[in-house]
Formats: structure tokens, C-alpha cells, sequence
């Protein structure tokens, strides 16, 4: 019986199901989120934030209200469940942490409530994440 569902679940892993959802995830970010933070997630020092190690802020219930919150995460034009997948995927894709440390993934449900109060201002609200405001363009003052 566990032989079947390893195989099942090899099969799903490896079929065109499984890799067309992760284009359209790809595909979601190259419309919606590169045009500012890049096609490669790098972003523009000082004003647009990078996300490589976006994983940082989907560890406690204040950054992960933060990373949904953000302008351009809780306004995007998809719906609960594709944003979900999407910042499932970028976190996936950026974490810094080993994959067996990983985050929590987002549900449709919880990114519907988060999305539902978009943060006016951000970057104290991040501050108080990950004790800085670096990156997002605040930090010269
Ligand atoms: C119009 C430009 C723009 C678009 C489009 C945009 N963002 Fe952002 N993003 C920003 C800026 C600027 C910040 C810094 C916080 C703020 O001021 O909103 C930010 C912050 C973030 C953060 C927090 C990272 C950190 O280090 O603070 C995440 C995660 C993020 N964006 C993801 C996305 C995703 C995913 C999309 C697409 C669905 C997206 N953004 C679309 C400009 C944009």
C-alpha cells in the first residue's frame, strides 16, 4: 500500500499537472510583481525591496500580515487561491532557510482575510518583523 502511494505520488510530482501550475505561478509574478521587483526577485536597492529570503516574514502572524498586506502583494488582480500559490511558490523559490525548516504555506482562506486590510504603511510594520525598514527606501532618512 505505501509502495502505491510513493509511485502515485512520484507520478504527480513528475506530471504536466503539477508543472503547469507552476508556470502559471511563474507567470503570475512576470504580470503582476517583476515589473517592480524584477524578473529575478532582485529588486532596486533603496527603493523596491528584494525577495530573496522572503521566508524571514512567514514565520510569526505579524509578518505574515505584513507580507500579504504590502500594496502590491494584497491588491494584485488574482484571486485568494492563485495569490496563495504565488507566494507559496516565491517563498519556495527564495527562502534562505533549508528547505526542511520551511514556512508554513498560505492558504486561499488565510490570504483572503489578510488581504482584506492592505497596510497603509508599510515599513513600521516590518520594522517591528524584522527590526529594519533597510531596502524598502526608508532608510536614509
Ligand atoms: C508598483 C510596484 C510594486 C508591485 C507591482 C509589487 N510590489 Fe511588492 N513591494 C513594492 C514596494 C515599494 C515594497 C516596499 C513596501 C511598500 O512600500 O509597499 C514592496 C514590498 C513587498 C514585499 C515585502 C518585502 C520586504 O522586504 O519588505 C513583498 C513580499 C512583495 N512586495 C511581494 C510582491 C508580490 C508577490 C507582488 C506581485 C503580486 C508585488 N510585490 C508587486 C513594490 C511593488
Amino acid at each position: 500500500m505505501k509502495r502505491v502511494v510513493a509511485l502515485a505520488l512520484a507520478a504527480l510530482l513528475g506530471s504536466p499537472l503539477v508543472a503547469r501550475a507552476r508556470e502559471t505561478e511563474k507567470h503570475d509574478y512576470l504580470l503582476h510583481c517583476s515589473g517592480c521587483h524584477r524578473p529575478d526577485a532582485s529588486g532596486t536597492p533603496g527603493t523596491v525591496p528584494s525577495l530573496f529570503g522572503i521566508d524571514r516574514f512567514a514565520r510569526s502572524e505579524e509578518g505574515r500580515a505584513y507580507l500579504v498586506g504590502v500594496p502590491g502583494v494584497a491588491q494584485a488582480p488574482v484571486s485568494d487561491e492563485r495569490l496563495a500559490a504565488l507566494l507559496n511558490w516565491l517563498v519556495r523559490e527564495h527562502a534562505a532557510a533549508r528547505a526542511d525548516e520551511a514556512a508554513l504555506p498560505f492558504t486561499a482562506g488565510e490570504v483572503a482575510r489578510l488581504r482584506a486590510a492592505p497596510l497603509r504603511d508599510p515599513a513600521p510594520v516590518r520594522a517591528r518583523v524584522i527590526g529594519t525598514t533597510e531596502g524598502i527606501g526608508e532608510e536614509k532618512q
